[in-house]
């Protein structure tokens, strides 16, 4: 019975998961708005997705790294043509936190003296150690930009307080790893004119733009990517989560840039599961479903009902202070700590699951893209219950 959780745990043992509610146990039925852990973007185990799991578990699952399978080329071909790489390749893992360092080790391998750098509190890895600040990998400090400041064209980022000196210092080629909403799960995305800011430096020195997808890819923004927002040119996207809709597979796409250098081929990786045929089959099927289906653009319109929705609590209780984020990668910002952590706890009460990152006073609102707006309702009034329980 002994399993090890490196993390805080609830005692709900879960039996099943479908559409956008899971089950445990004791039959009760709950609504999930956070798609597993920002995973299951087109809800838990739709049946398309599902008969794919059986079929090519029947013909082939893994095998040796010597070979090659259609499975992995087709979705290569896919993803290619979603990020505009035209003569890009794409490299298929497990997890998220493998695709983002090894996104930045090949960067590294063909800009060996750059130097990384990336907003604080980036997602670098899965040990803390990853993520400490050193001479070759610069976290910049970064709070949040003027929420006015892309509607002022005077405005420059050389001659603004929010952005800090490292930034504006550097004149070489660099190593950036962009990683948009989450950071340290505070779901801010920084003004497009920093961005810009940065990625013009990034093109006048040569150097490399690592976008960290992981999270805010395959739609959990309603766009593909988040670096859409953005109308920017990554070089290496790294993928997870969402792409196998649950199931653990991880994509490093790389530009023709990346992929012609010839230093690429002094890159060695040793991992039993690379390019994985099952894995891929399943994330095409889920790509697939995402077209067919015109997820992206559906999951705009439930954004938009869902932000109307959250905006009219902010307007009513005292205790909302602000919204954050883009798509379906929300967060309503609290008075304190201690209001998420018990409107949380409320909510599960009533069958609802959301996030919640205590330091911050954040709730955390990533459900998948088909929730309905009936799901939505059901939120916002056990919500305005809350308030209602407390008087
Ligand atoms: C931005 C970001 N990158 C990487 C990861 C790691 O992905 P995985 O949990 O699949 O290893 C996460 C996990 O939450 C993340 O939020």
């Amino acid at each position: 019975m002994a399993v090890f959780y490196p993390h805080p745990i609830l005692d709900i043992h879960l039996i099943s998961a479908k559409g956008n509610t899971f089950t445990d146990d004791k039959n009760r039925t709950y609504l999930d708005f956070e798609s597993g852990i920002w995973c299951a973007n087109i809800g838990h185990n739709p049946e398309s997705i599902a008969k794919v799991y059986a079929s090519q578990s029947q013909k082939i699952i893994h095998h040796h790294t010597y070979f090659k399978n259609n499975a992995t080329e087709n979705l290569s071909d896919q993803l290619l043509a979603i990020s505009n790489f035209d003569n890009g390749a794409a490299l298929f893992l497990s997890s998220g936190s493998e695709a983002v360092l090894c996104a930045i080790t090949i960067a590294k391998t063909l800009l060996k003296k750059a130097k990384c750098v990336s907003l604080e509190h980036s997602y670098l890895g899965a040990y803390p150690t990853m993520i400490s600040n050193t001479s070759e990998h610069i976290q910049v400090p970064f709070l949040k930009c003027d929420p006015n400041c892309d509607g002022h064209e005077s405005w420059h980022c050389e001659h603004c307080a929010h952005v800090p000196n490292v930034l504006k210092e550097l004149h070489e080629p660099f190593i950036f790893i962009l990683e948009l909403g989450t950071q340290e799960h505070k779901i801010i995305f920084p003004a497009r004119k920093l961005i810009q800011y940065i990625y013009q430096k990034i093109t006048e020195y040569n150097g490399l733009l690592v976008c960290n997808e992981i999270t805010s890819g395959i739609g959990r923004t309603s766009e593909w990517f988040a670096f859409n927002h953005y109308d920017l040119k990554p070089h290496l996207i790294a993928l997870g989560k969402g792409l196998g809709n649950g199931f653990p597979i991880s994509a490093i796409l790389m530009d023709q840039r990346i992929y012609s250098a010839p230093d690429l081929l002094n890159f060695k990786y040793a991992q039993s599961h690379q390019n994985d045929p099952l894995g891929a089959e399943v994330a095409r099927s889920v790509i697939d479903f995402i077209i067919q289906n015109d997820w992206i653009a559906k999951s705009k319109e439930i954004s938009h009902y869902f932000i109307n929705r959250l905006t009219q609590l902010i307007d009513q209780y005292d205790s909302f202070i602000e919204l954050r984020g883009k798509g379906l990668m929300l967060g309503l910002v609290c008075d304190k700590p201690e209001t998420a952590i018990a409107l949380q706890r409320k909510l599960l009460e009533h069958n609802i699951f959301v996030g919640c990152f205590a330091m911050h006073a954040i709730i955390r609102f990533f459900p998948p893209m088909t929730i309905t707006e009936d799901e939505i309702d059901t939120l916002i009034d056990t919500i305005s219950l809350f308030f209602t329980d407390k008087k």
